[in-house]
């Protein structure tokens, strides 16, 4: 695909093709310079909640701006800082939980494996170093993240500058039929094999977002990690980097099964996308350990508790709650899914429909007998993914969830704020998209 504006001395991460400028956005809706409209079936990956052009959200971030853009964390606290924190406590599944903020998902999950270290040394559990994770799971671009990333593509390149944490297989009712207390079991075998001594936690994604699409695990699954970890003193750590804030239909997808987690994060959705945000949310009880034993974290960031940042976050959030969009979320759920499926449900190339709230990922196969993947170098979702945009729908989409490298995913996520109609319309565009690229 060619767009006629080129990029000047910017450069972007997928080379192959130029990209039109966009103009604004309303609503669920961007515009591009032409006057093409598209909706936003994804939300980027996933981080528009609460919609675009909302007042609301700029008109705080620009009195923040104006009385403090900027304060450095090391010497001031802020209002913004402190009233979304205390907001938040209302709502993370943590006894007292405490926030330190940072900006990427990517970010927020460095943050909190070197917190899980620190948390064990002040604990005096100075042997624990490992963080165990999960296989076809994504915690971020940086080399920590990375480390505890399990998407092949994205490491290769990498491998030899970054320390390689254990993987043990992740829930995907799909394509491994095994019960969530054997999964746990999997995760105390590796636990047991390295040394419960050497290792300081486990983190994972409550519900699998971009590498596996939307998998939700078996009921039984979140609880009986929980048991493991306690039973070894592993720290739980979830990624609710892409779940979190609502996404899901509750608030966090650790809600689903009332498990609580030691550490938290998330990103994506906490600003509305008007800025990048994350937090690294963790018991009071472990953070005053780590000042009491320690003395202070050994950590920073100089645009850590971002003033403008948080108030964006606030007002954010306040609209969540106003316009009851986790509710939102939860009700229209189950109603994309049946949409979905009866759109896309009897496609001989549709393997699998699977998701909750409104994240959903739509499986593609060559075969729902076998279940066997497209080859990777089809690039199938990527296609399916831009006769979509073509046609004025963006969808998420990704590759390797087969086994590594093979097996295509795409994914809808659209903004919280939508409405049945329009996700019927987003349905009906995606149906066409994939009937196109793949004649059923
Ligand atoms: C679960 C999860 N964790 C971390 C990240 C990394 O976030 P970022 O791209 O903001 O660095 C992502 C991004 O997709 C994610 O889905």
């Amino acid at each position: 695909m060619n767009y006629k504006h080129p990029h000047g001395h910017v450069f972007y991460r997928k080379m192959s093709h130029a990209r039109p400028k966009i103009a604004y956005g309303e609503g669920i809706y961007l515009f591009d310079e032409s006057g093409k409209r598209y909706i936003d079936g994804s939300g980027g990956p996933l981080v528009v909640n609460v919609g675009y052009g909302r007042s609301e959200i700029v008109e705080a971030m620009t009195k923040q701006a104006q009385a403090a853009a900027y304060v450095h964390a090391l010497m001031f606290t802020n209002e913004a800082t402190e009233q979304l924190s205390s907001e938040l406590a209302e709502i993370v599944p943590m006894p007292h939980p405490r926030f330190f903020y940072l900006s990427s998902g990517s970010e927020v999950v460095e943050g909190a494996i070197k917190l899980a270290r620190q948390i064990q040394q002040a604990r005096g559990q100075a042997t624990r170093d490992i963080i165990t994770c999960r296989a076809l799971s994504y915690h971020g671009m940086t080399l920590g993240a990375l480390g505890v990333s399990g998407r092949p593509g994205l490491r290769t390149p990498y491998m030899g500058m970054m320390i390689n944490m254990p993987h043990v297989r992740p829930p995907y009712p799909y394509r491994l039929d095994i019960s969530g207390e054997e999964l746990a079991g999997r995760l105390e075998e590796s636990i047991m094999a390295y040394g419960a001594e050497t290792v300081a936690a486990f983190i994972a994604e409550p519900i699998s977002g971009a590498s596996l699409g939307a998998v939700v695990p078996p009921d039984d699954y979140w609880p009986a990690v929980r048991r493991v970890c306690d039973k070894y003193g592993v720290l739980l750590i979830a990624d609710e980097v892409l779940v979190g804030m609502g996404r899901t239909g509750k608030w966090w997808g650790m809600d689903h099964w009332q498990v609580q987690p030691d550490i938290m994060v998330t990103s994506k959705g906490l600003a509305g996308g008007y800025v990048p945000l994350g937090f690294i949310a963790a018991k009071h009880d472990d953070v005053e350990l780590i000042r009491q034993k320690l003395g202070d974290w050994n950590h920073g960031g100089t645009f850590s508790h971002h003033p403008v940042a948080c108030a964006a976050a606030l007002a954010t959030l306040h609209i969540l709650h106003k316009e009851k969009l986790v509710e939102n979320s939860a009700n229209l759920g189950p109603k994309l899914g049946q949409m979905l499926q009866e759109a896309l449900g009897d496609h001989p190339h549709v393997g699998d429909i699977r998701g909750r709230g409104l994240f959903w990922g739509i499986e593609l196969v060559q075969d729902r007998e076998s279940k066997d993947p497209f080859p990777v170098s089809r690039h199938l979702a990527w296609d399916v993914a831009q006769r979509a945009f073509e046609k004025g729908l963006l969808v998420y989409y990704s590759q390797g969830c087969a086994d590594g490298q093979n097996g295509d995913v795409i994914m809808l996520g659209p903004p919280l704020i939508v409405n049945e109609a329009q996700l019927a319309e987003m349905v009906g565009i995606l149906a066409e998209a994939v009937q196109e690229v793949l004649p059923g």
